[in-house]
């Protein structure tokens, strides 16, 4: 008897041979890489090896790039930068882009809805309580800790599914990485789906379900979370720590 084939879901995100270049400057190398929905999947790696650009590459906003990009079921590669934010992607950049002119308050309506289900201002005050008592205060005025709760909480009023974070516990403090630690886990409980890059390769441990390894524009190695222990050495190894 045959054995029925399993349901295959496909990943909300598929990244098939990715190249990527600034000017002539040619810095993806085929990268491969999916995201299921309601996973949380990591791009661990040095300086310099691709991390950011590939985020960039899936918002349309690198000089030029080839190859695939699919999410949930159609081609992200050639539309322009707005067409893909408005697909359900947001991005938090690793300079995090705070208008220092402009309040919390402000930030933090600024960006246009792009779906339904997009947490409210209050829920955002919910997960990162600084924010709310900040409301008022102006961009300059802010920690990088609270800079980096506004810039994530501000794709979450979007409605955006897929969260793409750049580094967001880079320069602070343990206590402020421990509490984006705890919003991205419940980020996670809430159903998004994150792709999170990062060099901390603990913090990246206690919140992620899979990581991909970054090097010279590919990706090299591919590691469960529940596998991390026993592949810490080779790990460290890959990220010089
Ligand atoms: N605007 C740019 N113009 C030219 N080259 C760039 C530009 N931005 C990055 N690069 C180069 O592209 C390569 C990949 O950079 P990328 O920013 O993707 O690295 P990363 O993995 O995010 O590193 P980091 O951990 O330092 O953020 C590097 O060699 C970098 O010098
Ligand atoms: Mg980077």
């Amino acid at each position: 008897m045959r054995e029925p084939i399993p349901e295959q879901r496909s990943p909300m995100m598929e990244i098939r041979g990715l190249e990527g270049w600034y000017g002539e400057s040619h810095v993806l190398h085929g990268m491969n890489l999916s995201i299921g929905e309601g996973e949380v999947v990591t791009l661990l790696g040095r300086n310099g090896v691709g991390k950011t650009t590939t985020l960039r590459a899936i918002m349309g906003i690198l000089d030029r790039a080839e190859g695939s990009i699919v999410f949930r079921g159609r081609e992200l590669l050639g539309l322009p930068p707005e067409r893909i934010a408005r697909s359900g992607i947001g991005y938090c950049p690793e300079e995090r882009g705070i208008f220092s002119d402009l309040t919390v308050e402000e930030n933090l309506l600024l960006l246009p809805v792009v779906g339904q289900g997009g947490m409210s201002v209050e829920q955002i005050h919910t997960l990162f309580p600084n924010l709310k008592e900040r409301r008022s205060s102006y961009g300059t005025k802010l920690s990088g800790g609270e800079q980096q709760m506004l810039a994530i909480g501000r794709i979450l009023r979007t409605g955006a599914k897929l969260l793409l974070l750049d580094e967001p516990t880079e320069g602070l403090a343990p206590v402020i990485v421990q509490q984006i630690g705890v919003a991205i886990r419940l980020l996670k409980q809430k159903g998004f789906t994150i792709l999170l890059v990062e060099q901390n390769f603990h913090f990246a441990s206690s919140v992620a379900d899979r990581h991909y390894v970054v090097e010279g524009g590919q990706v090299v190695d591919e590691v469960d979370n529940a596998d991390i222990a026993v592949r810490s050495q080779q790990l460290q190894a890959y990220l010089g720590v």
